[in-house]
């Protein structure tokens, strides 16, 4: 039995104060922490903020992004030891914004990869399908070489660990979603190709959540779906109350 997993995508939003609001609103809610997992993916800048409001309890800390190199020149970036010297647990990789407006290659998401499971960490390695690639019927093409290639060189030891993202790029911040049925088959290649690469054993422990304007009224009948375990939640997540709504039907 995998447990769901639910992470809060804030992508490049609120202020110091306003995520300082939220992690005390959301940790004045009563939530099912033993049954869900629960993460809440912030900018960089409030990550020991949110690291500090979350203490003792429940909420797990992720960041949204980190460069894969130890230290050096390197102007602007995070590196991954860093965050997890800090205390990071969750690393979302390849997101799709990620992939298109800052040209990220399949072989710089491997190799933040690796880097984020050499520090001890887990990756949310987002997947997904473009609409022009889901109207020519290549979403488990798609999906599945975007396995492939981010977790070349992946350790079997630290597969159970994977966390995927499955987000069907014209469903991100658009109001539609992938029906149930099409989350469940995207996953369900996901896990094939999991199998293939490593063993079904091993791929029967990774975690798949969805991904595409998920909200707390259709959580519910995505989770429903044998192979989907959890949601990437953006706007939804933006307010601790509705996040905290997610968070009670996935537990
Ligand atoms: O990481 C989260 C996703 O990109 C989904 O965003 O829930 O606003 O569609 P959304």
């Amino acid at each position: 039995m995998r447990k769901n997993i639910l992470c809060a995508n804030w992508k490049m939003n609120k202020t110091y104060s306003e995520a300082q609001d939220y992690f005390k609103e959301l940790l004045s809610m009563d939530l099912p922490g033993s049954q869900v997992d629960i993460v809440v993916a912030v900018p960089d800048l409030f990550a020991k903020m949110a690291l500090d409001e979350s203490e003792g309890s429940d909420i797990k800390i992720g960041v949204q992004n980190a460069y894969p190199k130890e230290s050096g020149s390197f102007t602007g970036e995070t590196s991954v030891s860093a965050l997890a010297d800090l205390g990071i647990e969750y690393v979302i990789v390849g997101h799709s914004e990620r992939r298109e407006i800052f040209n990220e290659s399949d072989a710089f998401i491997n190799e933040k990869v690796l880097a984020v499971f050499e520090q001890g960490m887990t990756p949310i390695l987002c997947v997904g399908e473009s609409l022009e690639q889901k109207e020519k019927g290549e979403t488990k093409k798609v999906v599945n070489e975007q396995i492939e290639k981010g977790l070349t060189g992946v350790q079997a030891e630290d597969i159970s660990q994977l966390v995927v993202g499955y987000e069907p790029v014209w469903a991100i911040g658009t109001g539609k979603t992938a029906s149930d049925e099409e989350a469940q088959q995207a996953a369900a290649a996901i896990r094939e190709k999991i199998a293939e690469l490593y063993s079904q054993e091993l791929a029967d422990e990774v975690r798949i959540q969805y991904g595409g304007s998920a909200n707390p009224e259709n959580i519910g009948s995505f989770l429903a779906q044998t192979n989907v375990d959890g949601g990437l939640i953006g706007g939804a997540g933006l307010e601790a109350a509705s996040f905290a709504q997610m968070i009670k039907v996935a537990g």
